[in-house]
């Protein structure tokens, strides 16, 4: 049985992929801020940040960030924006939003950051009631990703954008391998080590195998009506943000 296929199988047994991703992050939502920093080496935050200065949200508006977790991606948004510029974010996992809260508070952004349960593949909002839409190592998963990308379509304003900051696949080759290396194989072991989560970290490199290269992802994000969709490569393709903007 290869990986991938037992993994299908794991999903089968509890009811699907998204029943199995949220009991997955509601098991390391503790640990889950302090395993990012390590694994990332401390990058997931730049790039967080040049996410949100992607989505530019001006002062004043409202973005929403799916799949917020702890509400790191939607932290930059507002701390990289004016005065009065709000997020919403939305997971459907409860224990990532409860860590995510309790930082909130401990930041004094509680007013500008409002936390829901809910699923970006059948968002909870009014067409075009939002701003902008961003999310960070979301979409990976995601069950129906161009279902996803069409909700946030829906959602967006006219004239809005979307970001999405993911893992991607490094297109050069010896980096590529080395990258593959590490994630494949060093950092499912710490997370097996130090976060004593073996399968939830062993998920991890696993939900990228069968997530689309870039110009895949570019493609999906423009079947489902996104417009102006580029991409962006970081750290040589560790991780891409994919920007597109909803036509006036
Ligand atoms: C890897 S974490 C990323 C959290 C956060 N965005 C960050 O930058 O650290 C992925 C998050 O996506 C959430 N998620 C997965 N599928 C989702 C869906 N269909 N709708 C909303 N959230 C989802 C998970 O519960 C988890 O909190």
């Amino acid at each position: 049985m290869t990986t991938n296929t037992a993994l299908e199988e794991k999903f089968r047994e509890v009811g699907g992929k998204r029943p199995y991703v949220q009991r997955l992050f509601g098991r390391i939502a503790g640990i889950y801020d302090l395993m990012n920093r390590l694994m990332s080496l401390g990058l997931d935050r730049y790039w967080r940040k040049r996410a949100a200065r992607y989505l530019a949200l001006a002062t004043g508006q409202t973005g929403l960030d799916l799949g917020a977790g702890t509400a790191d991606l939607s932290i930059a948004v507002v701390n990289g924006a004016g005065p009065g510029t709000k997020m919403i974010g939305m997971d459907i996992t409860p224990e990532m939003l409860d860590e995510g809260r309790r930082k909130l508070v401990r930041m004094g952004l509680q007013d500008r950051i409002e936390l829901r349960v809910g699923d970006a593949e059948h968002i909870d909002l009014p067409d075009n009631s939002v701003d902008g839409c961003c999310s960070a190592f979301m979409v990976r998963n995601l069950a129906d990703i161009p279902q996803g990308f069409r909700e946030m379509l829906r959602v967006v304003r006219p004239g809005g954008r979307v970001v999405c900051l993911e893992i991607s696949h490094p297109p050069g080759k010896i980096f590529g391998s080395l990258f593959y290396l590490y994630f494949y194989k060093l950092a499912p072991l710490f997370g097996t080590i130090i976060g004593k989560a073996f399968e939830e970290y062993n998920y991890l490199p696993n939900s990228l195998t069968t997530f689309p290269k870039a110009p895949a992802l570019k493609e999906i994000m423009e079947e489902a009506g996104w417009s102006d969709v580029r991409y962006y490569y970081l750290n040589g393709g560790i991780v891409a943000i994919h920007v597109g903007t909803k036509a006036e």
